[in-house]
């Protein structure tokens, strides 16, 4: 048997050479190249790919994949929003991606964000470098004193709940799926307006999906309490980046924290060599506020979410084509 595993970075290879050495009976071939057109060919011959990349699974590659027999793609991740999922259907290509490699990862960085923008380190920081100690005006807020509104309870919205918790906020949610712990304490509310209008922090952890793409846009940042903090550790694609400025311009919105930008894709884990050069003036526009806090999509970027991205994936990948199953096949 033999699996490619593609778009494997230096922090992946040594989990991939010591999960190829507790399976012999698997061949692992790998390339730190992504799996486009250009590279589709390295997968002839192979039963399984394993991947991870944020560029686009396009219907040019999966029906190349098809051609190979290639029937099974297992990603390293969650989000499957960037597969041509008509076209993996129609090449019968299963897919698989590791739901949770580590939803704490992500909740303890959203988390480590939003005290940042409530205790205004960041206007600390830029003072102190200049030799500014003076506190004022740069009085912060308390979070036990909040009420923290969390959009979708999967997994990485659990996660979030619980630290929120810890820290004495009031914690309400929204989602069409209601989870029986969390239904039980009664945190859910009917809707996003209402999660909208009661809350003074916006934790948001939905997927992408085609009927939420700009979800946060004018109509709902109008929706919000004045000085609201918006945390998206999720998907670029849910905020219009427009709408967010505008939002932030008039002071509706009182700090962001954005681990993830509509545009990131070919811009987020590059290094352009200065500020200057990063080719896109409205992330600089955020960059620059300093209530707004910018990170290159690493909330997931834990020794422990990498290893198990590796180990989950190539389990996933090596049962599809051992049995034809696996419990994170993924319904496109
Ligand atoms: C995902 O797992 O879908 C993520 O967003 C993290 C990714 C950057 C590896």
């Amino acid at each position: 048997m033999k699996i490619i595993a593609y778009g494997i970075r230096d922090d992946e290879k040594p989990y991939l050479d010591k999960w190829s050495e507790e399976n012999p009976d698997v061949e692992v071939a790998s390339t730190g190249e992504l799996l486009d057109e250009s590279t589709v060919d390295q997968a002839k011959g192979a039963d399984g790919v394993v991947v991870y990349q944020q560029k686009p699974y396009t219907a040019a590659v999966l029906d190349k994949l098809g051609s190979y027999g290639v029937k099974f793609m297992s990603l390293r991740n969650v989000g499957v929003d960037n597969i041509d999922a008509d076209a993996a259907k129609r090449n019968g290509i299963q897919v698989t991606n590791v739901p949770a490699y580590s939803p704490e990862a992500i909740a303890e960085f959203t988390a480590t964000e939003l005290m940042r923008l409530l205790r205004r380190t960041n206007t600390f920081d830029r003072k102190i470098a200049h030799g500014d100690l003076r506190w004022a005006p740069d009085i912060a807020e308390e979070l036990n004193q909040m009420t923290v509104g969390v959009f979708a309870t999967g997994r990485i919205g659990r996660a979030a709940i619980r630290i929120y918790k810890g820290f004495g906020a009031k914690v309400i949610a929204y989602d069409i799926f209601h989870n029986p712990e969390l239904e039980k304490e009664g945190i859910y509310v009917d809707s996003p307006e209402e999660l909208y209008a009661k809350s003074d922090v916006l934790s948001i952890h939905a997927p992408a999906t085609k009927e939420n793409e700009h979800m946060l846009n004018d109509d709902a940042f109008s929706k919000m309490k004045d000085g609201v903090y918006i945390l998206n550790p999720a998907r670029g694609i849910l905020v219009d980046t427009d709408a967010l400025i505008r939002a932030l311009d008039s002071g509706k919105v009182a700090g962001a924290a954005l681990d993830v930008y509509e545009d990131e894709v070919g811009i987020f884990n590059t290094d352009f060599g200065s500020f200057d050069k990063i080719p896109d003036e409205r992330l600089k526009n955020l960059i620059k506020r300093e209530n707004v806090l910018v990170s290159p999509h690493i909330a997931f970027y834990t020794k422990r979410a990498v290893r198990n991205m590796v180990y989950f994936a190539m389990d996933a990948n090596k049962s599809l084509i051992n049995t034809g199953k696996s419990d994170k096949l993924v319904k496109l």
